[in-house]
């Protein structure tokens, strides 16, 4: 069955702030909410917003899906197959801001290289009960932005559908989480 008419299940629809009914409603909803948070942070992109700070980190995600979901901005309080323990999940937020300031003070020029590990981080910590790789792409742009780089293009450059493109960024976080990040590094600028 297609999203258009695939009903929202009771358990995942726990914790929606509109009244929805199927996939696809809910999917456009929070596309617009994104697209709202993705202005106002494109347009504050000043010191005081840095997105290597971890509240701003957070209010990135609450931003995003502030309209839709009860959670939105709030870490994830369980574990899950994706993701480092709930409780360790505040301090490897604040280590990753760390560790990422610090690699673009002592080498800029390699802030691609740099931008992507961060995205992989995040994506491996899964602070979030959800939103994680839409907020871990967006956080990433932004960190680029505000150093003066443009935002990754994340395989929208490679002419493939949405599945396709899907399944090769799925692969290349697969490949890094055993060690290798070339694929990573070559699909979000592809
Ligand atoms: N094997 C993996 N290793 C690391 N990260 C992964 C892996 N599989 C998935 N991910 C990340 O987890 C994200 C899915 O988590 P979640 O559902 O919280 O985010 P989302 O924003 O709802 O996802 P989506 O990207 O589908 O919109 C993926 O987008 C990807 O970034
Ligand atoms: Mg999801």
């Amino acid at each position: 069955m297609s999203d258009g008419t695939t009903r929202l299940d009771p358990d995942a629809a726990a914790g929606l702030i509109p009244n929805l009914v199927t996939q696809a409603e809910l999917n456009e909803f929070e596309a617009r909410n994104i697209l709202l948070a993705e202005i106002w942070a494109s347009s504050r992109l000043s010191e005081k917003d840095d997105i290597l700070v971890y509240s701003n980190v957070i209010k990135l995600h609450r931003r995003m899906f502030n309209m839709t979901w009860k959670w939105a901005g709030k870490l994830r309080r369980y574990d899950t197959n994706i993701g480092v323990s709930s409780f360790a999940i505040q301090q490897r937020l604040l280590q990753l801001c760390d560790n990422i300031r610090f690699r673009i003070q002592v080498d800029q020029s390699r802030l691609v290289e740099i931008a992507a590990d961060f995205h992989y981080e995040l994506v491996a910590i899964h602070a979030f009960p959800n939103g994680n790789g839409r907020h871990a792409r967006l956080a990433t742009d932004l960190l680029l932005l505000q150093h003066g780089e443009p935002r990754f293009s994340w395989g929208r450059a490679l002419g493939v559908d949405n599945d396709v493109r899907r399944e090769r960024y799925i692969q290349a976080l697969r490949l890094a989480d055993i060690g290798d990040f070339n694929a990573l590094y070559a699909f979000v600028v592809s």
